[in-house]
């Protein structure tokens, strides 16, 4: 991976200018490039030998703020052909998941490469990602992007077409995989693959849009008895506006984006030891599921005896108000 994160601007690196009125460009820098706008021209040797984060001024005098584009600021702007990950959600995965330096990681699908510039800076030149997809047009579209970003296309980067539970088996050896993460519609038809190719305490990250899809992997997941427990969570990130005395949160934010499951691949073999749970949530099984009894969706059951207690609680606290007189009582 070639990135150039730093250091006075080259010919070839990409920068995005902020010009007059807040509008941004993002260019690639030539020896013999020109940006025109109806505010001039801004010849590219302006800014190259600059330090990042330079003012230049265009032949009509409108000054341009240049910055070598973040990763972050590239993702939300590249072409896409599939709906990508968002940064706070990239960053998340890489936690939850423990991308390491060296890591050898699979992701499936590519969609438009976002994660994949996201696990490719985690793993490292020392380390190694495998994507799958099965549309081909995505495919092309993630590769020009990593390209665009990086400068090349990495050498310990391989994007495999086809589908992962197809193709996965063929790709990597059984239990060579660190960690894997899945962002597709059906992660749930892949885990089985999954399990085989990860090493032992390795991780599986599922990123899904819905809570649907949330539950079905979960189950699928648990039923294996290849793994452990899967956690899940969401990550909502509110912007806030900090100005002088303004200090609020924005007024507008992106309220979903997707949920993420994750769960560590046992030894061949083991079963854990039994977690002692509360009896309403040990006591799930299919018939559960089916019939949505309150057990089955995490309702914690109230006994008899105890629901006869709060009952008398409730009508005490009625009677010790009626006894003291309504507040409209009160003020006639
Ligand atoms: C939401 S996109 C992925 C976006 C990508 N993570 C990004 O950040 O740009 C989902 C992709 O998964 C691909 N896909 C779905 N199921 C697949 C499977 N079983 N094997 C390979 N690719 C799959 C789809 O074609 C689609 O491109």
């Amino acid at each position: 991976m070639t990135e150039r994160p730093s250091g006075p601007f080259r010919v070839g690196d990409r920068v995005q200018l902020t010009g007059p009125k807040g509008r941004l460009h993002t260019i690639t820098l030539r020896e013999d490039g020109e940006l025109h706008t109806h505010h001039g021209v801004l010849r590219h040797t302006e800014l190259i030998g600059q330090p990042d984060g330079s003012v230049v001024a265009n032949s009509g005098g409108h000054e341009y703020l240049a910055l070598r584009p973040l990763l972050r600021d590239f993702v939300m702007s590249m072409p896409r052909g599939a709906a990508i990950v968002y940064p706070k959600d990239a960053a998340q995965i890489l936690a939850e998941a423990d991308v390491f330096p060296g890591a050898t990681v699979v992701e499936a699908g590519v969609g438009s490469g976002a994660l994949s510039l996201w696990l490719l800076r985690a793993v490292g030149a020392g380390g190694r990602l495998v994507s799958f997809e099965r549309r081909e047009e995505f495919a092309e579209v993630a590769r020009a992007n990593v390209e665009t970003f990086t400068g090349s296309v990495p050498e310990n980067w391989d994007v495999v077409l086809g589908d992962l539970g197809e193709a996965l088996p063929t790709a990597v050896e059984p239990g060579s995989v660190d960690r894997v993460v899945l962002d597709m519609l059906a992660p749930w038809e892949c885990i089985d693959v999954v399990a085989d190719a990860l090493t032992p305490g390795g991780v599986v990250v599922c990123y899904v849009a819905t809570a649907t899809q949330l539950s079905r992997v979960a189950e699928y997941i648990r039923g294996t008895g290849r793994f452990t427990e899967p956690d899940a969570n969401e990550t909502m990130v509110r912007g806030w506006h900090v100005e002088g005395l303004a200090v609020r949160p924005d007024h507008r934010m992106v309220a979903h984006t997707g949920f993420l499951l994750w769960a560590r691949r046992l030894a061949p073999g083991a079963v854990p030891p039994e977690v002692k749970r509360r009896a309403s949530k040990s006591s799930y099984g299919d018939e559960d599921v089916e019939l949505w009894t309150p057990g089955a969706v995490g309702d914690r059951q109230i006994t008899d005896k105890n629901l006869r207690k709060r009952v008398r609680e409730a009508q005490r606290a009625a009677e010790a108000v009626r006894a003291a007189g309504s507040p409209e009582d009160e003020s006639d």
